[in-house]
């Protein structure tokens, strides 16, 4: 399989259109450094069909940006858009509705997931009068495993973390979920986790697993959304362990025998700035900071 990281930053993007932060005006001064909404393009090897995961409001950006992801040589239209669901959160879904052009929709997510863009955003009700969309369930890892363009997906369960449009929805280890990725044909693992609020038992298992993993990259250390007054709570507290200090991602990913690459970063992570200290101190680790627009062949 083939992966391709469409985006790579937490909800606002770098630089967020409100924000005049360093890492938002450095981004300015150096488009290179702009990162768009997280979201990541698989291909299954030797077949032109391709699925996203998260579809955030940078989407149809994404698909126009690349030429793989265009309408192919003869096919006027894109048919169909696949796209599996981390969470239900507007960075990662906003982009549904920009899709509205397409003939059929075909989203996988898990329960909770599907509740919430169904009741609470509405989706069917304003989309179904532009798309044909089905609604598929992204089973937990273990069980039959849902086949999207010959890849097996499923789900590992990580957090009950609602997005604040449905914070008071029943509480479901499977609200945030990371996206488990395994190709029969090369026998290959990868898994997508943008939105890591604990460092389950597990996620820790297939983890050690894959060949690939994509890790919440959000916020540097615990601290860093209180003390840059974007947050009263931790990192830790919106459901994002840090990367740094005790508790963090970085010490654990070090140990896993795959590669490990962080996505979804605040526009507040040092790591926006290609110069900051801190990318030293993962490459030291072994681990890697994902770029928009990154190929990995597994
Ligand atoms: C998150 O990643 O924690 C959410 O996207 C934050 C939000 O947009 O409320
Ligand atoms: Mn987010
Ligand atoms: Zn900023």
């Amino acid at each position: 399989m083939l992966l391709l990281t469409l985006g790579t930053a937490a909800g606002g993007g770098v630089p967020q259109w409100n924000c005049a932060c360093p890492g938002c005006s450095g981004a300015r001064a150096h488009p290179d450094r702009r990162r768009s909404h997280d979201s990541l393009a698989v291909f299954s090897g030797g077949q032109s069909s391709w699925f996203l995961i998260n579809a955030g409001p940078d989407i149809t950006d994404h698909l126009e940006a690349h030429a793989e992801l265009r309408p192919g040589a003869g096919s006027e239209r894109t048919p169909v858009v696949r796209i599996l669901l981390t969470d239900a959160e507007l960075d990662h879904t906003l982009g549904l509705l920009r899709l509205r052009e397409a003939h059929r929709l075909e989203i996988f997510a898990t329960a909770p997931v599907r509740q919430a863009l169904r009741e609470r955003l509405a989706l069917d009700s304003v989309l179904t009068p532009y798309a044909t969309i089905t609604w598929h369930d992204l089973p937990p890892s273990g069980q039959t495993p849902t086949v999207a363009a010959g890849i097996e997906v499923s789900a590992v369960p990580l957090s009950t973390k609602r997005p604040r449009y449905a914070a008071d929805a029943v509480e479901d280890d499977t609200w945030v979920v990371a996206v488990r990725l395994h190709d029969p044909t090369t026998g290959t693992t990868a898994l997508y986790a943008p939105a890591l609020a604990a460092w389950t038992e597990d996620f820790a298992n297939e983890a050690a697993g894959a060949d690939c993993v994509f890790v919440d990259g959000t916020f540097w250390d615990d601290d860093e959304p209180k003390r840059l007054g974007i947050s009263a709570r931790t990192s830790t507290g919106m459901g994002h362990l840090p990367i740094d200090g005790p508790g963090g991602t970085a010490g654990r990913l070090a140990q896993l025998p795959g590669r490990c690459l962080y996505t979804h970063l605040n526009n507040t992570n040092p790591l926006v700035d290609p110069f900051a200290p801190q990318h030293g101190v993962l490459a030291g680790l072994g681990l890697e900071v994902a770029q928009d627009g990154m190929v990995i062949e597994l």
